[in-house]
């Protein structure tokens, strides 16, 4: 058998940035420029984080007995990323609650939606992995890149987010190369066909559930019915549009030849550097007050 050759950076290191917080002082309730949907959807987004990069950690664990060493490397690389991304977003979900937010049937959705592969195949769950990886990998690239996402958030919490997008840039190739890895004998159709099939019923779940936690959040907020659908329409597809503009990076997935690395977005880690001078210097400060 000859080995795949992968498009993964040979010189690609995933560095887990063992990082806090919020810790100091309470998250304001509206903290996306006070913008009701703006805070809803990322809220939103946060509640599944914890219960979800659990579920990636562990379906792609299962294949990392019997991968190539540098394989094996960037699975440990990935599981360290996403078990302090589920820390902050745990820490950051408690705040929202302290703010007044109820976040539990949001909760409870992910749960639900991730209990129906628990007796499938654990090829089935690093396939749901590495399509929900691609949507956060695309996610992260427009959140970077377009600095308009994040105007007016506060600014600890806006770190919090363009953390968390570095680190999937990272290691956006991880759960593809498990699947590469572990379906390597398998005919190139079969493979594509599983891929698709579950990519479309992940972003068919994605749609549906974001959409609704995000209006459940808004109701919490008094925002309801017409309203509040034209306001979250507009935030997610017109401006700033996060949900348009990664479409054409969700259909690049479904391309034979297809691997994210194909897009080499590491330019946009350099964000992360902003970050650190940017905690460091409001550490400097606390410690001078
Ligand atoms: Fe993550
Ligand atoms: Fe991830």
């Amino acid at each position: 058998m000859t080995a795949t050759i992968l498009p993964t950076p040979a010189d690609l290191s995933i560095t887990p940035r063992d990082r806090r917080f919020g810790r100091d002082a309470a998250t304001p309730r509206l903290w996306h420029g006070g913008g009701v949907e703006a805070t809803a959807i990322y809220n939103a987004l946060s509640a599944t984080f914890p219960i979800g990069e659990a579920y990636f950690v562990e379906s792609v664990r299962a294949f990392r007995e019997g991968a190539p060493p540098k394989l094996a490397e960037e699975i440990k690389g990935f599981t360290t990323q996403e078990a302090i991304h589920s820390r902050e977003h745990d820490a950051f979900n408690k705040r929202a609650a302290d703010a007044g937010y109820d976040l539990s049937r949001l909760e409870q959705r992910v749960s639900e939606r991730l209990a129906i592969t628990r007796d499938r195949p654990p090829i089935v769950n690093v396939a749901a992995t590495m399509a929900l990886e691609h949507f956060t990998a695309i996610l992260a690239h427009e959140l970077l890149a377009n600095p308009r996402h994040l105007d007016g958030a506060e600014a600890e919490t806006a770190d919090l987010w363009r953390w968390h997008a570095v680190e999937e840039i990272e290691h956006k190739g991880v759960a593809y190369d498990t699947w590469l890895h572990a379906t390597r004998d398998w005919p190139r159709y079969k493979r594509w066909k599983v891929k698709a099939k579950i990519m479309l019923l992940v972003t068919r779940n994605f749609l549906v559930d974001r959409t609704a936690g995000s209006l459940e959040l808004m109701r919490q907020d008094g925002v309801t019915g017409l309203r509040a659908w034209w306001l979250l329409m507009t935030y997610l597809w017109v401006r700033p549009g996060m949900f348009r503009k990664i479409g054409g990076a969700w259909l690049s997935y479904f391309l034979p030849g297809f691997h994210p690395w194909n897009v080499d977005d590491r330019h946009l880690l350099g964000a992360y550097a902003a970050i650190a001078s940017g905690t460091e210097s409001k550490r400097k400060v606390r410690r001078a007050t």
